[in-house]
């Protein structure tokens, strides 16, 4: 959809946020985002940008909510089905109030806080979280490719100097390497939560689809888990309006579509051999004492 350049954001700047990299449109609303009330029986979906986060959401959506309340997929926005936490747009509804006024049981909230930042009300009511996480250099070109085509992210320039501000974590919401290790530790004191992989659900989405109803307590029908699959599937999101983001504003998909390969491995296309050398070799010194690993190809 064509960005509208009456009532689209400008973009705006990073800041050094606690120590994280962050823009004012996930922070200006900290009060009320660190006094958040969550419920025992709430979701957290978190993942670092572009691993992954709208295809966990609209799963979960559609196991708790299909059979229940099936008017829900075709009426409204999975963005507002499931708020984003940290957002506030000026003359938007910010993304504690959406989830404020949510009327389902259990609230899906979406959140791309590193652990750290993470109201405290989620983990004094134990509640349970997805977390996505997605090999660093696919998930560079994915943000990449976002920051070219919305205008709350600061401008991306090019790739060459991208990739080496994503190595140096001054990407908004922080360091990849923080991020997801930081996530992955948090398992240890926090057995609530269910770290997935963006390789595994392209690999095997089914197997991903019974892992996250076995974590949930969900007993849905293999007829249901069967047509939730094939409603996921890349070619179908793409197309549902409900789910592609086409209804927000402040993308403009004639630069790049939200929906845009959904695939394991592109990173091949945009990386030379120079800067994954330097790469590699820069992610083994920043991984070295994580037992966590990635595939960057299936
Ligand atoms: S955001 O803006 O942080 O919420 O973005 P997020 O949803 O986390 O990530 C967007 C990327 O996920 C891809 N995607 C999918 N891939 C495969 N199958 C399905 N169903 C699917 N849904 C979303 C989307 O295409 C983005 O990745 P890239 O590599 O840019 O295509």
């Amino acid at each position: 959809m064509l960005v509208d350049k009456t009532t689209t954001p400008p973009r705006p700047n990073l800041i050094d946020f606690h120590g994280v990299s962050m823009v004012h449109y996930f922070t200006d609303n900290w009060e009320k985002i660190q006094n958040f009330k969550a419920r025992p029986d709430d979701i957290l979906i978190a993942t670092y940008p572009k691993a992954g986060t709208t295809w966990v959401s609209y799963i979960l959506d559609l196991l708790y909510f299909s059979q229940t309340q099936p008017d829900r997929q075709t009426s409204t926005p999975l963005n507002d089905r499931v708020p984003f936490l940290e957002i506030t747009i000026p003359n938007q509804s910010s993304g504690t109030d959406l989830a404020d006024s949510l009327d389902t049981c259990p609230r899906l909230i979406k959140t791309h806080l590193p652990v750290q930042l993470i109201p405290k009300s989620f983990w004094e009511q134990k509640c349970r979280v997805v977390y996505v996480a997605r090999n660093a250099k696919d998930n560079a070109v994915s943000y990449f490719h976002f920051d070219r085509m919305t205008c709350v992210q600061p401008e991306p320039g090019d790739w060459n100097s991208y990739l080496q501000r994503f190595i140096d974590g001054k990407m908004v919401f922080g360091s990849w390497y923080d991020h997801v290790t930081g996530w992955w530790e948090k398992k240890h004191s926090h057995p609530k939560i269910q770290y997935m992989f963006f390789e595994d659900m392209v690999e095997d989405t089914g197997r991903e689809i019974n892992k996250l109803c076995s974590f949930l307590g969900l007993t849905s029908t293999t007829k249901e888990k069967d047509q939730i699959n094939n409603l996921v599937q890349f070619d179908n999101m793409k197309k549902n309006e409900m789910a592609n983001y086409s209804t927000v504003k402040a993308m403009d998909f004639k630069i790049s579509p939200f929906m845009r390969k959904g695939k394991v491995g592109d990173w091949r296309n945009h990386f030379t051999v120079a800067q994954n050398e330097e790469f590699d070799e820069d992610y083994k010194k920043k991984m070295k004492n994580t037992t966590l690993q990635f595939r960057t190809l299936v």
